[in-house]
């Protein structure tokens, strides 16, 4: 069994509102307390400002709560920005940082997420990398020349025991939204590569590290995405806002 237990995140994106969120929460207890999970964790990923109720229901279950996004400053005169320790206070433990959305509608740069990553580091939660190439990238054979660039970014500003603890996600953007998820070998050659490349870092980190897959995950492809050696769990969307199909991923994660 590979040291890695599988993960499986809920990103909710801009969707819901406090009621329907509650109520997608208790639909995913319920499903999760029948499959009583032993090896799969489970993470759910609300918009900021459902962060400190969706945190307080979760206290004390199985299912831990992070942020889509944090500012890559720490306090002070940023108007509408929230901080990786605000994030923290109100009970989360992980962010992702870098999603494509971020990327392309917030015209954020490589550098930029890496000092976003750092903040995450730095008041103590545990950053979720994205990476991914577009369609044209992929049709150019540049698919790894772009996520390595990305994951690269992060890796040369906090170094090895700055990246320690963190996981990847790997989501290509023509996958995101589409219904066309990539298939178990496209996903397996970029998780296998982004792994070769922490090896550089160092081996035993990169044996150590999650990489997700995002993109498209349903609970129809979820069992054969999981069955490859390299795809330690998902970073799911639209599959994240129904609890029965939420359940079923986590499901074929536990049993991957
Ligand atoms: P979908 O699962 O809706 O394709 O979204 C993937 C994603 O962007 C998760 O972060």
């Amino acid at each position: 069994m590979s040291e890695r237990n599988p993960l499986v995140a809920g990103n909710w994106k801009m969707n819901g509102d406090a009621a329907s969120l509650d109520t997608l929460l208790d639909g995913v207890l319920s499903e999760l307390s029948v499959l009583a999970l032993q090896r799969c964790s489970v993470l759910v990923f609300p918009s900021y400002v459902y962060l400190g109720q969706v945190a307080n229901k979760l206290r004390g279950t199985i299912v831990g709560v992070g942020s889509q996004d944090v500012d890559e400053r720490t306090q002070g005169a940023v108007t509408g920005g929230v901080s990786a320790a605000m994030v923290k206070d109100v009970g989360c433990e992980f962010s992702l940082v870098g999603h494509s959305e971020r990327r392309t509608l917030f015209a954020e740069s490589d550098e930029l997420i890496a000092e976003k990553f750092e903040q995450c580091k730095a008041c103590g939660l545990v950053p979720i990398i994205c990476v991914g190439e577009t369609l044209e990238e992929r049709r150019q054979d540049r698919t790894m020349e772009v996520v390595t660039r990305q994951l690269n970014a992060v890796t040369s500003r906090v170094g090895l025991a700055g990246f320690d603890g963190a996981m990847v996600a790997y989501e290509p953007v023509w996958a995101i939204g589409t219904g066309e998820s990539a298939t178990p070998e496209q996903a397996e050659d970029v998780h296998a590569g982004l792994r070769k490349c922490l090896a550089e870092l160092d081996e035993d980190l990169s044996s150590r590290t999650r990489i997700l897959y995002g993109g498209s995950v349903t609970a129809d492809n979820a069992v054969a995405l999981f069955g490859k050696e390299n795809v330690d769990g998902a970073l799911v969307g639209g599959a994240s806002l129904k609890a029965n199909s939420f359940a079923e991923i986590c499901k074929a994660a536990e049993e991957s």
